[in-house]
Parts: structure tokens; sequence; C-alpha cells
């Protein structure tokens, strides 16, 4: 076992392997408790190696039981976590080890495991080491070919990377498959699953005519929910060849769901491994957002085939190489599916629940990080989402074309490799002649930069001054920040909401961006007859804070008249967030902010227009998230009271237009069979959104329990539970409906979890004791990191009101859990620790509570290192 303090990796320090492994022939003996695992590696010297340079290869709770150099028994220092050999020829030899491991004990979920009886593995980002000894970095790129025996009626199906080869019966009913992969890769990609799992199969004919097997396969039973996880994979093989010329380079592609995993999948080479949550569905058990999520999900992972396989990262501090790289594609690959601004809207709502708050707080970190402790610590949502965001900038910032032709450059010169940033930006600086050294800031500099826009209006000059003011506030080891290049996508609207156009001044006001690249800047637009109303960082142009003190009339003005839909729901999510703030801070919420009437009149034109995107108008109508609100505050924040004012305002829109949304809502409920098409799941998005304001407006259930009765889709039954849950805890409709979802799938954890999730996030100060009671449910299992995710993750960071309880119930309870599950699950534990990270923004009270959980927290002796990396970082 590796050490509980453990050691800082440092990018700086970053030296090549000094042994290469260009080919690996591995053997797997599957056993649920003794696995034997025999690996033949061709090893030779990195050019640069010294001659009598030790060889150290990783390993981690490894069983060594043989080991021989070109054929001899050698003499080696082994320990689980190190083998080193002092003595090896200055040349090519092959290394032959035998370990033992055992599948069924290894509750962490990393290295080979046995998932519901079913084998699998997940080794990014350094799982191989815990199946044999190995240089486990990602800049060791070997050809492997496997062979896998196993008992025929335990594993029927035995599956690894690359093409299929021989497969037969052996002696005392085992048999054997093997499998070979040309692509060199490095070991966080290798695969294996053995068991008794079904599949559902499809081909793919490539744009060069080559046809592909495409294989689904699931627990048995599970079968016939696999048909959308299979057309998803056939729209993104088809999107990355019509969209960036990528096309799939094997002879089969499959994905294995698996019941437990510790996040949502991984990319291994031609063989995709699920969590079954983003797999499986059917209009029975799936709602519209698992939906989409599968989609994007099939999309990310299979987009991982060229930004993440065929080119690699050098070294972990790259992992937003290709993580940022492949969330943007994903998310194109959505826009493309679906509503363009639909999807943006929830992408930026992601970031700014997930990632702001990361970037607030002490966990921040640059995108591409200088140190860490623990890697697995590193897949957040600052290298996902935030590198995701830095990539749509680049595009915006050197322009279409360049944009396309660096990306065509990086396939082009870096296939084979494993790369790193500034190989990624060179391609981009080649493709469009421009330095991006600045632009490189935002790989290196954490924290979300904040942006304060001035407007003045001279009436005499008929001009616009805008005056913009840039600074990125300290985060942990970077105090002194320096300015970025922010584009800020901007318009400006005449008095009829007509689009003006805007000449360019300069390179930095060009195409209606403004790059804003000093700490200060100031533009003047002239000729402008009547004041014009600025639309400021359309699009969401750049992942900043923007404070721009606009006038409420022009923030108005762009919700119902701003062309780009993303941006007018960014006007109006502007608008309520304000609101709910002032009415925090003026009556600690019991009163509605004054001068909000034209506000709430304005949910009821959104709501009622037609012209509109169903899918928006629900987005419109879904106020700003509590997170986000807490986190806008800042300082001293008090959840209940920001509860209370968004409830607040809640009600406002309930009071103005409870009658009118209910009329709008029986006009949306259709008697259509289910489809899960864009348009459909927006009118049934709409519908639910309705249906909450009319269940508080009417002060009664009725309406969500006939429509749960009713409905034919879990969209509705679980969304309408969902409504009564929330907004009538108590009441006789919800007692009924509840019991009526827990009899009717009570077999199926995977919907358990969305009642769970219901569960956790009902707000107030019973929230832990409700909590704590569904943990002693029999479908709550703690070893399966779906469940905890549903409950205590759903809590910590879905209930503000409950988790944050002044007296720290709620802390003490995320910390108890937090402690049982880490000496089985460390990467589990840790990510629910990182739900304190914005324990430093609350009022003393709480602070004082969660800072005596956390001191406590940290002393549990036996801590893993994951968490006690969060921790410290978290206390520091
Ligand atoms: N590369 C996977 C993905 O696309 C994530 C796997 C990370 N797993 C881990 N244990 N850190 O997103
Ligand atoms: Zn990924």
């Amino acid at each position: 076992m590796r050490s509980e303090v453990g050691t800082t990796v440092k990018l700086s320090n970053y030296a090549p392997a000094a042994y290469l492994v260009p080919a690996i022939d591995l053997t797997f003996r599957l056993d649920p408790k003794r696995t034997i695992v025999r690996a033949v590696m061709q090893v030779r010297p990195n050019l640069g190696t010294p001659p009598g340079t030790e060889l150290v290869f990783d390993g981690d709770g490894v069983e060594m039981l043989d080991l021989k150099l070109n054929g001899e028994p050698i003499e080696a220092k082994t320990s689980p976590d190190e083998l080193r050999i002092e003595n090896v020829p200055h040349e090519a030899f092959t290394l032959e080890i035998e370990t033992a491991i055992d599948p069924e004990a290894n509750l962490a979920l990393s290295g080979l495991y046995r998932s519901n009886g079913v084998y699998c593995t997940q080794c990014e980002a350094e799982g191989f080491r815990r199946i044999t000894y190995f240089p486990d970095r990602p800049d060791v790129l070997s050809v492997y070919s496997v062979r896998i025996e196993a008992l025929a009626d335990q594993a029927p199906v035995l599956l690894s990377n690359g093409n299929p080869g021989e497969s037969g019966a052996l002696e005392a009913g085992w048999h054997f498959a093997e499998w070979h992969d040309p692509w060199p890769k490095p070991s966080y990609l290798f695969a294996l699953v053995g068991g008794d799992i079904v599949g559902s199969f499809d081909t793919f004919t490539t744009m060069s005519g080559r046809t592909v097997d495409l294989g689904v396969y699931v627990e048995r039973g599970k079968e016939d929910r696999t048909g959308w996880a299979v057309d998803s994979l056939k729209r993104s093989m088809k999107w990355d060849e019509e969209t960036f010329g990528r096309e799939y380079d094997l002879d089969v592609f499959n994905i294995v769901a698996v019941s437990d995993f510790n996040m949502g999948a991984m990319e291994n080479k031609g063989l995709n491994i699920f969590n079954d949550k983003y797999i499986l569905a059917d209009p029975q058990t799936a709602t519209d957002v698992d939906y989409a999520n599968i989609e994007t999900i099939i999309a990310h992972e299979y987009f991982h085939n060229w930004t993440g396989n065929r080119i690699t990262c050098r070294d972990w501090f790259q992992l937003c190489l290709k993580e940022g790289l492949t969330v943007y594609r994903d998310h194109e690959f959505s826009a493309d599916m679906r509503s363009r601004p639909v999807t943006r809207i929830a992408e930026v709502r992601t970031l700014k629940v997930a990632q702001f708050p990361e970037d607030a707080g002490p966990l921040a970190h640059p995108v591409r990080p200088t140190s860490y402790r623990e890697i697995n610590n590193f897949y957040t949502a600052t290298v996902y989402e935030k590198g995701s965001e830095v990539i749509r900038m680049l595009r915006i910032v050197i322009g279409e074309k360049a944009f396309q032709s660096g990306m065509a450059l990086y396939f082009d010169r870096h296939d084979g490799d494993a790369a790193t940033i500034e190989d990624f930006l060179t391609c981009f600086e080649e493709a469009s002649g421009r330095s991006l050294s600045q632009f490189a800031l935002w790989y290196h500099q954490a924290g979300t930069p904040q942006v304060t826009a001035q407007t003045a209006y001279d009436e005499q000059a008929q001009t616009l001054t805008l005056t913009l003011e840039q600074s990125t506030p300290p985060t942990p080891e970077q105090n002194e920040k320096e300015p970025v290049h922010i584009p800020i996508s901007f318009a400006l609207f005449g008095a009829g909401g007509e689009e003006l156009a805007v000449p360019n001044q300069s390179e930095a006001v060009r195409d209606n961006v403004i790059h804003l690249t000093d700490r200060e800047m100031t533009i003047e637009f002239q000729e402008m007859e009547n004041r014009p109303v600025l639309s400021l960082l359309r699009g969401f142009s750049a992942p900043i804070n923007l404070n721009f003190d606009q006038p409420i009339e022009d923030r108005i003005f762009l919700a119902r008249h701003e062309g780009d839909l993303y941006t007018r729901w960014q006007a109006l999510d502007r608008l309520a967030t304000d609101a709910i703030i002032s009415s925090y801070r003026d009556s600690g919420g019991e009163q509605l902010a004054s001068g909000t009437d034209a506000l709430l009149d304005l949910y009821g034109e959104m709501a009622a227009d037609e012209r509109l995107d169903t899918a928006w108008r629900a987005l419109a109508l879904s106020l700003p998230n509590e997170t986000t609100l807490v986190r806008e505050i800042e300082r001293n924040a008090n959840p209940d009271a920001i509860h209370k004012a968004r409830e607040t305002f809640f009600h406002a829109i309930t009071s103005r237009h409870g009658e009118a949304f209910g009329i709008l809502y029986e006009s949306l409920v259709s008697n259509e069979p289910y489809s899960p098409d864009p348009q459909s799941a927006g009118r049934r998005a709409l519908e639910l959104a309705l249906l909450d304001y009319c269940t508080m407006a009417e002060n009664s259930g009725e309406r969500a329990k006939k429509l749960f009765d009713e409905a034919d889709n879990m969209t509705e039954r679980a969304g309408t539970l969902e409504v009564l849950m929330l907004r009538r805890p108590a009441s006789q409709e919800t007692a009924a409906a509840r019991a009526t979802f827990e009899e009717r799938y009570g077999s199926n954890p995977l919907i358990m979890d969305k009642l769970l999730g219901m569960v956790a996030k009902i707000p107030g100060s019973d929230a832990p004791e409700r909590v704590r009671a569904a943990m002693t449910h029999p479908n709550y299992v703690e070893t399966n990191p779906n469940r905890v995710r549903a409950l205590i993750g759903s809590f910590a960071a879905g209930n503000p009101t409950g988790f944050h309880q002044p007296d720290g119930t709620g802390y003490r309870l995320l910390a108890e859990v937090i402690g049982r599950v880490a000496t089985r699950n460390p990467q589990l534990a840790a990510r629910m620790a990182t739900h304190f990270r914005s324990w430093k923004g609350m009022d003393s009270t709480r602070r004082e509570a969660a800072h005596q959980t956390l001191l406590e927290l940290r002393k549990t002796s036996g801590l893993p290192l994951d968490v006690r990396d969060i921790l410290d970082r978290t206390l520091s």
C-alpha cells in the first residue's frame, strides 16, 4: 500500500521513462479471489538512459509470484508497490512477471475488480499497477496481446482491447479468448472484461467503407435497454467523421456497462467501460435527462479514441489535453444533435454549479496543474469543464478557419504521441500566425477572472464609452495574477430591438468581439444617435464573473429582444439572481426586492411565447440554483436565508401567473406515446416546470398526482414525484405516489437512486435525519458508488439548507460516511470530501461547525492519501 502522506509529484521534475515497453503479452487466469496474471514484456532502455540505470516499475498491492529476465530467474527488490532490478542489459530484453491479485477484495474499483459477478478493469489513472508491475505512466506506449482464461459458465464472454483473435474451450470447463490491439497505448487504456454479460450488436460503415462491429454488453436481463446507447454510438462515429474527419481504426468497438464504477465511463481502446447509469435506457426506466446524458457520455468516450488514445498525454499534468478537448467535442456534438442555445445554457449552469465554486475555494487549481499528491483528485470540473471553455475561447480568439486548421494539424502532427499542452497550442500558433503566450495563462492561472464593466453615454457627442477592468483573485499558491486574454462577445441594440452594425475598430475590437488583454480597456462606440443597449458576454464567450452594473430596463430589454437565445436566458438569469440576492441582503429573504414588477411580468410572457423553443422556456422558468446563489454571496452566507429569498421570488411568480400557468400546463399535457427526441423532451420539461409553479399556487398536489398516475414514462413519473416530494413532502398524494413508485421500481437500483436523490434534496433542518433514515434502506449499499452519490452526494451538493445546518449535523453526517467509505474506496470518499469546499464562505456558526468536523475527520487514522489530500487542502 502507498504511504498515507504521499509525495508531491511536480511537473518541473518530469523526466522521460528510463525503460520502455514496446510490446506486452498478458495472460489472465481469472479467479474471483486469486487471479493469476502472467506478463511477458519486451523492454528496452530509452534513448539517453545511461548503462547501469536501475529498472524501477510501479506496483500497488500486487503479489509477485515469478520473475524472469531473458528466460532466467533474476534477483530483484520487490515490494507490493515497487519492482527494482539493478542490473539489466543495455539493450532490448524480455521480462516475465507473474503476479496474483484478488478481484473480489478490490472494493476500491481500481485495477481488476468484480462488479455483480462481472470481472472488469479501471486503469486510469494508476490502476494498471494494481494488476502487474509496470512503468505505469502515460508516456510508455505498448502493443498489447491479451489472452484471458476463465470458467466458461462463470465468464462466457471474455473481452479486451483491439481485435479478437483465437478463442475456444480448455480442460475442466475453462475456456479462453485472445485479443490483439495493434495501436500502441499507455497502460491506463488497458481493459479486460469477463462475465455472463449479454451483447446487443450492430455495425457501422466508416467513411472509407470499412465495417466495424459494434457491441454493447450489459448484465443479463438488461439487454433490452441498450438501444439508445447503440444509436448514440453510431451518431457519434458519424459526427466525428463529418466534423473532424476522424475515422475509427479497429474492426470492433465494444462497450460494457457495469453496476459498480467510480466515474461516468472510461475510454479504454476499443473497449469502453461504462457506469451502467450511462448506458441503460428505455422510456419506462430512464428520464429525458438520462437520455441526454447517455448520448453525450457515449460520444465523449468514443471521441477519446482520437483525443486521448491516438494522441495521449505525456504525463498526468496534461490531463486537460484529452479531457478539456473531449468535453469540448462532446458539447459540440450535443449542440448539433439538440438545440445549441439550450445545450449552452445547460453547460454554463454546470460550469457555475461545479467549476466556479471549485475555482473560488481552497481546492482551486489551474486547468493544467503543476503539482499533485494524488492524481485521481484532479479529475475535476476545472480540468474538464473549464478545460473545455478554454478551447471554446481559443476558437473565438483565433477564428474559425485557424481553429479548424489547428485541429487538423494537431491530429496530423501528434498522431501516436504522448503530447503536452505546449504541443497543442503550438499547432494553433502556427495555424493562426499569432502568439498564444498570453492566452496560455488560461491553462496556468487558477481562479475565475472578474471583469468589471461600466458604460457612459454622451448624448452630445453621440458616443457610448465602455470601460472594462479585469482581475483574477488569489488562489492557493498563486497570489499574483497576470491579466489574461478574455474574448468578450458583444452586440449593440437600438430602441426597436434591432441589432446595430458595429464596424471593426482595431485588432482588439473586431467581429463583435472585444479582446480584453490588458488590466483596463476603454472602448468608444461612435455615431450612436440614441443610447444603445449593450449585450456583453454573449454566449458566455469566456468563463468569467462579469460585474456589469447594467440598468434593469436594459436587462429586461435584452431578455426580450436579444437575438441569441443563450444570451437572452443569461439576461433573465442575471435579473433573477440579482433580485433574489437583493431580497436576501435587504430582508433575509422575507420580502421580495423592490422593482421586480417588470421582471415578474417577463416570466408570464416567456412561459406563454410559443415562438420560443419549449426546452428554452422550461429553462427560463427554472430559477437560479441555490449553490450558485450561495457562491455569489461569497462571504458569511446563510443558506437558510438564501433558500427563503429564492422561495419568496418563486412565490411572487406563482401568485402573479399561477392561473395562467395552470391553463398553459393543461395545454401541454399530451397522450402521445413517449419519444426521447429533443422536441418532446422540451414539452415535458416545460410541463414539469409549470407543474412545479401550479402545485405551489394551488397549494395542492392533485395535479401532480394525476400526471404521476397517468404518465407512461419515467420522465413524467419521476418529475411529478419530485415536485410532490420537494413541494409537498408531508401530503397524502406524495405518500401515495412514493409508495407506488417504490413498489413498482424497488428492484431497479438505478431508479431507486432517483428516489434517494429526491429524499436527499428535501430542504430544511430535518434533512440530515431523513438522509440517515434512507441509509438504512436495503437499497442503499455503501460499496456501490452510484448509491452513495445519489443519496450523500445529492444531499451535500444539492441541499444547501440541509447540509449546512448551523448545528453541524449535516457536516457530521457527511464526515461519517466519508470515514466509512474511505477504507474501502478512497476515490469515492475523496470525491465526497470535496463537498466541504465552500465551508469558508459560510457564516461564522456554520464555518465553525464545518471547521470542527473537518479537523475531527482529518484525525481519523488510516485515512487514504486521496482523502487526506482533499482535507489538507480544504483546511489550508
Ligand atoms: N477518462 C475518463 C473520462 O472520460 C475518466 C476516468 C477517470 N477515472 C479515475 N478513476 N480517475 O472521462
Ligand atoms: Zn474523458
